[in-house]
C-alpha cells in the first residue's frame, strides 16, 4: 500500500511541507510514501493506492503544471482517493481555486500558508507582487497545523 504525494514547487516551499506530510505518514501512521516532482509523478500512478496532489496557488490559480497533472490524468485518478493540499500566501483558498479543485472529486482539501522567500523569487515575481501589492515576504507554514493533518489522514483513504 503506498500513497503518491505529488509536488509542485516552483520554490521549494511546498515540497517541504510535501516532505513533512510523507514523514509523518511514514513515522506515525505506518504509510509507505513515494514525494514526486509532478514531471516524474505519472510513473508512480499504477502503483498508488492513494494520491496527495501539493501545489501552490500562482495568481489566482492552482500551479499550471499541477492542473496540467489532474486533467491529463484524470481517468487513472478517478478510481484512487485523491487528496488535496494548496500552499499559498494569503489566509485562506481562493474559493475559485476551491470550486477548481472540488471538480476533479477530492475526499479532501487542505489550505496551509507557505512561504515567500525574496532570495528565491526572479525579478518578474518581485515586480508582480509589488504591483499588486503582495509583497509579504516571510515564512507562514505552521508546522503544527501540517502534521496535525497529516495524522488525520487515514480516514481519508490513505494507507
Ligand atoms: C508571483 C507570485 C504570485 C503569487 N500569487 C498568489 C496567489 O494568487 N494566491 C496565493 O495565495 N499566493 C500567491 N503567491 C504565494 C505563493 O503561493 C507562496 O509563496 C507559496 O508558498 C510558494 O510555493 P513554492 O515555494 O512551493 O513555489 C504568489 C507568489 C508569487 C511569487
Amino acid at each position: 500500500m503506498t500513497t503518491l504525494i505529488v509536488t509542485s514547487s516552483a520554490h521549494g516551499s511546498t515540497r517541504e511541507i510535501a516532505e513533512r506530510v510523507a514523514e509523518v505518514l511514514r513515522t506515525s501512521q505506518s504509510v509507505e510514501t513515494v514525494v514526486e516532482d509532478v514531471a516524474g509523478a505519472a510513473a508512480w500512478l499504477a502503483t498508488a493506492d492513494a494520491v496527495i496532489v501539493a501545489a501552490p496557488v500562482y495568481e489566482g490559480s492552482l500551479a499550471a503544471d499541477a492542473r496540467h497533472f489532474l486533467d491529463s490524468r484524470r481517468a487513472e485518478l478517478a478510481d484512487k482517493p485523491l487528496l488535496f493540499l494548496a500552499s499559498g500566501g494569503g489566509y485562506e483558498l481562493d474559493p475559485k481555486v476551491r470550486e477548481k479543485l472540488e471538480s476533479y472529486g477530492p475526499r479532501e482539501i487542505a489550505f496551509f500558508r507557505g512561504a515567500l522567500v525574496e532570495e528565491r523569487l526572479g525579478w518578474l515575481e518581485k515586480l508582480k507582487l509589488k504591483v499588486s501589492r503582495n509583497e509579504n515576504y516571510g515564512d507562514y507554514r505552521d508546522w503544527d497545523a501540517i502534521e496535525a493533518w497529516a495524522k488525520s489522514l487515514s480516514g481519508h483513504g490513505v494507507r
